[in-house]
């Protein structure tokens, strides 16, 4: 056999290993396979209909229930609690430490208000136990990320409006499974991607749908924070896990936080513009083998992980449009936290770590040179004239509340807002699902040497219709 085709063999023989979901738009499947995919994927299920504007009957009460109370769920639990019109029902979680502890942070958070929480614990299929038993209105998932698939798809099937954390899920697959059962069962599903409600993403999506910097060319996006100590939890908490994400993909693991924000300024897959295409580079995979050899012993499971995620990865996303969207992604290397944040229009440029803003029209008299950033006073006029209406209503709650800064309880606060009101969410199941995809799809332009890959439309189509995140006040 020829080296190239040997080299063809084991190039195929590597994709293998990504799963099947991850292979999909990849040039190595069979023809037949491939249109297979391509009809199922561009078909609507008979009886299913698109849920970009979606609202959902109004609920006076939401009943909500927890599965995976770890370091993230916990907190939403406990927040949710505070929350009106919510009443916490179930809560689920392998360790009953950990559910018990969250049900009394509840009851004592929700002053008196939560007195009938049922708790699961003990098992992994417990949750699906709770959802037939307690019928929650909504359900909050905060587990692994293989896991929330699965869960998102049975709760809807439960008859529950579905949340989960970032991302999504984690092959192209399960997002289309994500998609079919949200559009045929008419529940919301959404990944609560925090971030945007930040107060400096808020006011660079009011500044950007009030023209400030013109016409958005390009973005970028990161989320670079060195979190190499998960792999100090080695039998329970984040680490237990993520570390075999670092160890066996290779890719962009953890786009959402950069990528939602930037998404929304420029209306992705809403109306105007939508993800087309993107390629992908790692850097070589060093870091975290370094930082096992040196922290742990030469037979601790770490050092018999072959890791092979590139320290840092950087792709290129390509709009419809021809916009441009740089992403990175960085948990392993000695660098400050950053998510870039950067969003770049004709008249002028917005960027975050710190807030930086250039513009090149003047405002009130104090933005007048666009080849330097803006001052702290100048920045303070900017936070006057454009502060979100959103921001403007719950920041000092939201920062007397804590989490990320205040942007958590905006997020959680809205989704009881939105389910109450019976008002579309502010970040639709599409969403969720176009930014949780760079990761498989960064995945296999790396497996295959930076190969562009194409964005799969989730909303078959229906993008055009829905409308732009509007500034909620
Ligand atoms: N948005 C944010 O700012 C943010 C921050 C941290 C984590 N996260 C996300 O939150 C999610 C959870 O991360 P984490 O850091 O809390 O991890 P974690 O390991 O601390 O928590 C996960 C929890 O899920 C539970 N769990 C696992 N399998 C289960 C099952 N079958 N049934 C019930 N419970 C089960 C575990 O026992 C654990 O308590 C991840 O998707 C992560 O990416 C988001």
């Amino acid at each position: 056999m020829s080296k190239l085709k040997d080299s063809r063999r084991d190039f195929i023989k590597g994709i293998g290993i990504l799963g099947a979901g991850a292979a999909v738009g990849c040039i190595s499947i069979n023809k037949e396979e491939k249109e297979k995919n391509i009809t199922r994927m561009s078909t609507r299920p008979k009886g299913a209909q698109y849920m970009g504007d979606f609202s959902a009957p109004s609920l006076e009460t939401v009943r909500c229930a927890f599965i995976g109370v770890g370091s993230r769920g916990s907190g939403h639990a406990s927040q949710f609690a505070q929350i009106d019109g919510v009443e916490i029902v179930a809560i689920c979680d392998l360790y009953e430490d950990l559910a018990i502890k969250s049900r009394n942070e509840c009851k004592e958070k929700g002053a008196g208000r939560h007195q009938n929480i049922a708790l699961y614990h003990g098992d992994q299929n417990l949750w699906k136990k709770m959802l037939k038993e307690v019928r929650p209105d909504a359900v909050f998932i905060a587990t692994p990320w293989g896991l929330h698939a699965p869960m998102l798809i049975t709760a809807m099937e439960e008859g529950a409006h579905a949340f989960a954390e970032v991302p999504i899920a984690t092959t192209i697959e399960d997002m289309y499974k994500i998609v079919d059962v949200s559009e045929k069962t008419q529940k919301h599903c959404m990944m609560m991607e925090n971030v945007n409600y930040g107060r400096e993403e808020l006011l660079y999506l009011n500044m950007c749908r009030q023209g400030v910097i013109g016409d958005l060319l390009h973005g970028e996006a990161a989320y670079i924070h060195d979190l190499r100590y998960h792999m100090e939890e080695q039998e329970r908490g984040a680490g237990s896990w993520r570390t075999y994400h670092n160890a066996n993909r290779n890719g962009n693991l953890y786009p959402t936080h950069g990528l939602g924000p930037v998404a929304q300024y420029m209306n992705l897959a809403r109306t105007e513009d939508n993800f087309s295409r993107l390629v992908s580079f790692s850097s070589p995979a060093i870091g975290r083998k370094k930082y096992a050899s040196k922290y742990y012993g030469k037979d601790h499971k770490w050092n018999k992980l072959d890791f092979k995620g590139g320290d840092i990865n950087t792709s290129i996303i390509k709009t419809n449009l021809g916009r441009t969207i740089m992403v990175q992604w960085d948990e392993t290397s000695p660098r400050p936290y950053s998510r870039l944040n950067l969003i770049q229009g004709t008249k002028g440029t917005l960027a975050g770590f710190p807030t930086r803003v250039a513009l090149l029209e003047d405002i009130k008299r104090v933005t007048n040179d666009h080849h330097g950033w803006l001052d702290e006073e100048q920045l303070q006029v900017i936070y006057e004239k454009y502060e979100h209406p959103l921001y403007k209503r719950l920041g000092t709650l939201a920062s007397a509340m804590g989490g990320h800064g205040g942007k958590d309880f905006i997020m959680r606060y809205r989704i009881i807002e939105c389910l109450r009101n019976g008002t579309p969410l502010d970040q639709n199941l599409y969403e969720g699902c176009f930014w949780s995809a760079v990761a498989p799809l960064t995945e296999t332009s790396v497996a295959q040497n930076g190969m562009p890959q194409e964005f799969p439309d989730f909303t078959r189509g229906d993008w055009k219709k829905t409308k732009p995140l509007k500034i909620i006040s």
